[in-house]
């Protein structure tokens, strides 16, 4: 009970998460059932979604609290795609947790041109980067994920990496990740209902898995 979630794609319509206002109501209701006492609502903002800024989620959002009321308190942020837009965003205004926090994500398979450098650009820019998922960029090494760090890049884990959603692999490195306590975020990256239900109603969990958890859910709730 009193769970923040700090990823989650459930603004209706506007990337490739949760499409109408419909299916963010049930899942709204799913949340709440749950125990969700807070939500960061946190669409894709990358070249593939082209209407996605600050400016335009704003006002999505604000149609989104009155059309879907609840008794989870909502907050838009967004995940930010370190993309060749992404600078253009940074220097216009961008949709952190809490005006110091950014979630960035980058391409499953490659890295991004320049990742060092972007990075500093949003230290420079007053912003700790948050890194979403690492444990699904298949071509970042343990090394460089070490330097990220290093370098006071947050690491936020996707809960159903532990269910085995994207495979094993991911699952395993999600673990150790977890377990050497590398992660400082936990969320839920919810997408599309049926599959989440699907997937979290198989996950098994060890006992030092769910206290390192406990742990995350705690700095959510800093947030
Ligand atoms: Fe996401």
């Amino acid at each position: 009970m009193g769970m923040t979630d700090v990823h989650a794609h459930l603004l209706p319509g506007v990337d490739d998460g949760v499409s109408s206002v419909e299916e963010a109501k049930k899942a709204i209701k799913y949340f709440e059932d749950m125990g969700v006492e807070r939500m960061f609502l946190t669409p894709h903002i990358m070249t593939d979604c082209p209407n996605n800024n600050a400016e335009f989620l704003k006002q999505r959002f604000e149609e989104f609290k009155k059309s879907c009321p609840s008794k989870i308190e909502f907050r838009l942020a967004a995940e930010y795609m370190l993309d060749e837009k992404f600078i253009g965003h940074l220097n216009k205004e961008v949709l952190s947790f809490d005006n110091k926090h950014l979630l960035v994500e980058t391409s499953y398979f490659s890295a991004p041109i320049e990742l060092d450098t972007l990075i500093y650009d949003i230290m420079a820019t007053g912003y700790q980067p948050v890194l979403a998922h690492p444990e699904r960029y298949l071509y970042m090494s343990d090394a460089k994920l070490m330097q990220l760090l290093s370098r006071g890049v947050k690491l936020q884990l996707n809960f159903l990496s532990l269910a085995g959603l994207y495979g094993k692999h991911v699952s395993a490195r999600a673990k150790s990740l977890l377990l050497s306590g590398k992660y400082t975020f936990v969320g839920s990256d919810f997408h599309h209902q049926e599959r989440y239900e699907r997937v979290l109603s198989r996950i098994i969990l060890k006992k030092e898995e769910i206290e390192a958890i406990r742990i995350l859910l705690e700095n959510n709730r800093k947030l």
